[in-house]
């Protein structure tokens, strides 16, 4: 079955400077029809593609977010909002744990930080700019270890506790936003295994074929949400449009 292209034209990317999110980025840009990409990141943005227009947000800075959010809708309404940030492991602060023995408040603080409230708060400002008149789609970039009923192998449960709190978050936020907004869909992605910085340690083992490159997975994350159809906000889908279970 091929999937039916929605006109996005206008769309907002938080945290261009990551793998797969500036992949997303020169994804949408390079669609006809779209108008600009708002792409959102801490540190100045490299290069961005033309109808690429940066704006500087930090999730620990709910300030930030609500300015950009002031900014961004004086343009107007928003087709596609997409939250590509996350941390796994940030030097010896943050690293995922093996064992309950290496849990620490630093570690979970940081996580549910960075991958949960940071994402709420995009929700908070952003899903108000929305369109309404029209089909429009806000996505999280999540993990398949968020998922509580998958968790067969254990391990970093900062991480896996971080994610599945996002999905908690997607789903009720997506119980509010179908009460204002029907057309409006809100749901959680897992990308894949993506050659990034993020999964870098980690790839040991991982078979080449499913090591995604960013631009692979940010082909079929835009796949993904262009299918989405009534009934599927509030919940979580995988790269091929597998739903995951919270
Ligand atoms: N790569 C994978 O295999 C994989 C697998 C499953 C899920 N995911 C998820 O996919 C998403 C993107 O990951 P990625 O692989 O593209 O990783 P990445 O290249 O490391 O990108 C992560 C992005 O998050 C941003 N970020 C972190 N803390 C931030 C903060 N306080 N404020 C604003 N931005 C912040 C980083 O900004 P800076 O550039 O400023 O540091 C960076 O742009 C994450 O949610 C991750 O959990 C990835």
């Amino acid at each position: 079955m091929s999937t039916i292209r929605y006109p996005v034209r206008r769309a907002v990317v938080f945290g261009a400077n990551g793998a797969i999110a500036s992949a997303l980025i020169s994804m949408l840009c390079d669609r006809p029809e779209m108008e600009a990409v708002y792409a959102g990141s801490r540190a100045p943005a490299g290069p961005l593609p033309n109808k690429a227009l940066p704006f500087a947000f930090d999730l620990l800075d709910e300030a930030s977010i609500a300015q950009a959010a002031a900014t961004i809708a004086v343009d107007g309404p928003l087709d596609l909002e997409i939250v590509a940030t996350g941390v796994l492991h940030e030097g010896a602060s943050l690293q995922p744990e093996k064992s309950w023995r290496d849990f620490t408040p630093e570690a979970f603080a940081r996580a549910f930080a960075v991958n949960a409230t940071g994402p709420a708060l995009i929700a908070k400002h952003f899903l108000p700019l929305l369109a309404k008149d029209r089909r429009s789609v806000f996505a999280a970039l999540s993990a398949r270890v968020g998922s509580i009923e998958d968790n067969r192998t254990g391990g970093w449960a900062a991480y896996r506790a971080s994610k599945a709190a996002l999905h908690q978050v997607i789903r009720t936020a997506s119980i509010e936003l179908a009460r204002k907004n029907a057309g409006a869909f809100c749901v959680a992605l897992h990308p894949g295994t993506v050659d990034s910085a993020l999964s870098k340690p980690f790839q040991r083992g991982v078979a080449p074929e499913k090591l995604f490159t960013p631009a692979q997975s940010a082909g079929y994350l835009l796949e993904v949400l262009d299918g989405l159809r009534p009934g599927d906000s509030g919940r979580a889908f995988a790269w091929d449009g597998a739903r995951v279970p919270f």
